[in-house]
């Protein structure tokens, strides 16, 4: 990738959006060793519309907790303070990005549903594999095509000739994006990341999906989400911007030590759980 090419891309991209200023504070709380359950119930409860998608998530199937969890405190106790933080940020994200048409709504509902059916797929592969930071893995194959959806809102017309070289030249979304704008949404995806402060290791996943052995010390949860990418287009869910299925790379597979029989299961949850976790989502 040319840094130049990039450089121009984000010189165009005037105003990146920003995070909530709760999520912001919420961010910084969970990096504080002193922070307590009360002091992130007392940010949270300030803010009816978290409040309210807090509550709504922890009384999802998402976690099937066996009794109703009804208050702040409990939630943050229950599922901790990363869980809290990464879902936040999730379903603050969604509202970032108004849609300026119909069309171009259409475009971003389906962008989500591929999101969230590789978010899915990544706690799944994640589960198989015994891993145990299942939200991390959630949060990064939810934002692992975040660049596409900062070229629909802030690159129009460079979206619209990517999508009409997609659909009559076929193949790979992101070929047509290293024509069109010399980088892909790949990397437009890490500097959203830098932008807003997550994680490094977020920020790489985001960057390094399509090429997850070099990601380095995250090349494992890199490769689960490549993964996922292809679960997702394999079952349809949603558009991730083309009708290809990628190839899976071979050193990402083998990293994964999966069994090819594991895949069935893996799926079959995927389209078990999508429903339901998109309703509280959207
Ligand atoms: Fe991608
Ligand atoms: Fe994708």
């Amino acid at each position: 990738m040319a840094t130049a090419d990039l450089q121009r891309v984000i010189a165009r991209v005037k105003d990146l959006p920003t995070l909530p200023r709760t999520v912001l504070r919420i961010t910084e709380l969970v990096n504080d060793p002193r922070a307590a359950a009360k002091d992130l119930s007392i940010i949270i409860t300030d803010d009816q519309v978290l409040t309210a998608r807090l509550l709504k998530l922890v009384n999802s199937s998402y976690y099937s907790f066996p009794r109703r969890v009804s208050t702040v405190t409990q939630a943050t106790v229950l599922v901790g303070f990363d869980a809290i933080r990464n879902l936040l940020i999730t379903t603050s994200v969604l509202d970032l990005f108004p849609a300026r048409s119909a069309k171009v709504r259409r475009e971003q509902e389906l962008l989500w549903d591929h999101s969230l059916g590789c978010a899915i797929g990544a706690k799944t592969i994640g589960s198989f594999l015994g891993q145990e930071k299942l939200e991390e893995l959630f949060v990064a194959g939810l934002l692992h095509d975040i660049g596409k959806l900062i070229e629909m809102m802030f690159l129009p017309e460079e979206f619209s000739h990517i999508a009409e070289r997609v659909r009559e030249q076929g193949g790979l979304i992101k070929a047509a994006e290293q024509e069109v704008l010399g980088c892909t949404h790949a990397e437009i995806g890490r500097l959203l990341a830098e932008r807003w402060n997550l994680p490094v290791k977020l920020a790489e996943i985001i960057a390094l999906h399509h090429r997850p052995v070099e990601a380095g010390p995250f090349a494992l949860e890199a490769a689960v989400v490549h993964l996922a990418d292809i679960l997702a287009r394999s079952l349809d869910l949603g558009c991730g911007g083309d009708r290809s299925i990628p190839p899976l790379d071979p050193a990402a597979w083998e990293l994964l030590r999966l069994k090819a029989s594991a895949l069935d299961g893996i799926m079959a949850s995927m389209l078990a759980e999508f429903d339901d976790i998109r309703s509280f989502l959207t």
